[in-house]
Parts: C-alpha cells; structure tokens; sequence
C-alpha cells in the first residue's frame, strides 16, 4: 500500500493544528476541567480537533476518525486516531511540551504515525516499514544497555489518584535504582523521545489510544520494543505501556514485577 499520501495529509493536519496552538497563547483559553479538577480541557483541543477531521474528511470522507474530543465517528477499515493537543494541563499552564499526534491504522494495523511539537517546530514521523524521521532525519533508540543512572526514563501519571499512587510504586521501583525519570507531560511526545534515543525507556497506567498510537508506531519504526507490564502485546485496553530502546526492555519489565 501506498501509505504517502495518508502520511503528508496527517503531515498538514498536524500543522495546521500546531498553528493554532501557537496563535492561542497569551490568549483566553476558556479552561474545563473533565473527569477531575485537574484534567482540562480548552477551547483550543476542540479547534485543534475541528481542523484535524475537517482535512481527513476532505481527503477521504468515507474513513472514520477517532479524536478525543468527538469520539468515534464513521465506520471504515481506516481508523484515524487523533489527539489533537496533547499535554493540555501543560499547554494551560504555559509550560511548553505538548504536541499533536495522529495515527492511521488499516485493518487494525498502525501504519501511519505523526507527532507534532509546535514549540520546537519538532515533526516525528513513520510509515509501517518505513522507518521512522524527526524532521526528515531517520532516528533510532539509544543503545544504553545498562539500567543504572547512565539511562534516562520518562513516565507519567494518570488524573485518578488511586492509580497515580499505583503508578508512583512503580516509579519508586526504578527511583530506588538510581534511575533519572522525568515527568513531562504528554504521553505522545515523551514515546517520541524514546524513540530518537532522548530517553531509553517509558512507562505509564492508563493511556488512551490516541495518547500512544502514533508513538507505538514511530519506536517500532526507530528500532525500540512496546508491551504491556507482562511484556505481551500491548493493547490499547491494556492501560499499562512499557516503552524501551529494546536493549532494556526485560530488565524494565523485571523491575516493575509481576504485581502491577
Ligand atoms: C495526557 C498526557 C499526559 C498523560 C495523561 C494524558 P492530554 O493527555 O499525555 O502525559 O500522563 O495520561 O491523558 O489529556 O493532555 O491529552
Ligand atoms: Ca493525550
Ligand atoms: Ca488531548
């Protein structure tokens, strides 16, 4: 299959809403919170979104779409699967890591993937057996083959704060090995970095597709591994990610343990 043309729309949808990031800030951006007090929401995410399905459906009206904002809407062997800010409660804040992330999966198969970071003008791309870019480089994983304080690990935590608190003895676990973990905050930016070797593993509870979609693609494409925390295939309902440069993927799973 031809995946280009699928990859320069997800291209010029991903800009066009990274414009709008950038154009928001300093302005008002009318702030929600959804499931909890902390988990925001913008007038921006909805824009970001209209725009992102608006330039799928000119190109191909029949495909359906996935957006965390609208659901899922239309039935197709090609799914769209779009977060169309992600980062947000960064992005209220003014704390600049946030990015887009659209993927395209045909017949529940990632193909296509792209990561937008409007901040540092970051584009992070693959096509299944393609390779994966950051701006038109080829990257690949880090080759850091020890988990001591030499590697460098990234995670996140959930809003609900059952699980977060789940989620920080699984950080303590590697925090007790010396291990720098940093805490960025947004999910789809920090598998990119795995994947250009900027970290060497990730981990997180509770991602949603279009949290991980793209990324899962572009560390496939760059050389790195994703399970769940039993080191089997991870599925979106899953809701727990091990991400690594490959190398440390076993002893990442060994770390976590069986109990989470
Ligand atoms: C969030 C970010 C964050 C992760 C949360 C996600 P959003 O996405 O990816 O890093 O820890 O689980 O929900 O809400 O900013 O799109
Ligand atoms: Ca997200
Ligand atoms: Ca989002």
């Amino acid at each position: 299959m031809n995946l280009q043309p699928f990859l320069e729309l997800a291209i010029v949808a991903a800009k066009a809403a990274g414009q709008i990031q950038t154009n928001y800030l300093g302005r008002d951006l009318s702030i929600e919170s959804k499931s909890v007090e902390s988990d925001l929401v913008t007038i921006v995410d909805a824009e970001c979104e209209q725009v992102i399905r608006q330039t799928i459906l000119d190109a191909f009206p029949s495909h359906q779409i996935l957006g965390e904002e609208g659901g899922s809407v239309g039935s197709s062997e090609y799914v769209w699967i779009v977060d169309p800010l992600d980062g947000t409660v960064n992005y209220a804040h003014g704390f600049p890591f946030y990015c887009v992330s659209i993927a395209l999966e045909h017949d529940g198969e990632r193909v296509v993937g792209v990561v937008y970071d409007p901040v540092r003008k970051e584009l992070f791309h693959a096509c299944r057996n393609g390779g994966a870019f950051l701006n038109d480089q080829k990257i690949k994983v880090s080759s850091q083959a020890s988990l001591t304080g030499r590697a460098m690990l990234a995670t996140g935590f959930p809003y609900d704060t059952s699980t977060a608190l789940l989620a920080l003895e699984v950080f303590k676990r590697f925090l007790s090995l010396g291990l720098p973990i940093r805490r960025p905050g947004a999910a789809a930016l920090d598998l990119c970095y795995v994947a250009c070797g900027r970290i060497d593993g990730f981990f997180e509870y509770k991602l949603n597709a279009w949290d991980c979609a793209a990324g899962i693609l572009i560390i496939e494409e760059a050389g790195g591994q994703i399970s769940n925390f039993s080191g089997s295939r991870y599925e979106y309902a899953d809701k727990k990610i091990v991400a690594s440069n490959t190398i440390l993927h076993q002893k990442m799973l060994e770390v976590i343990g069986q109990e989470f």
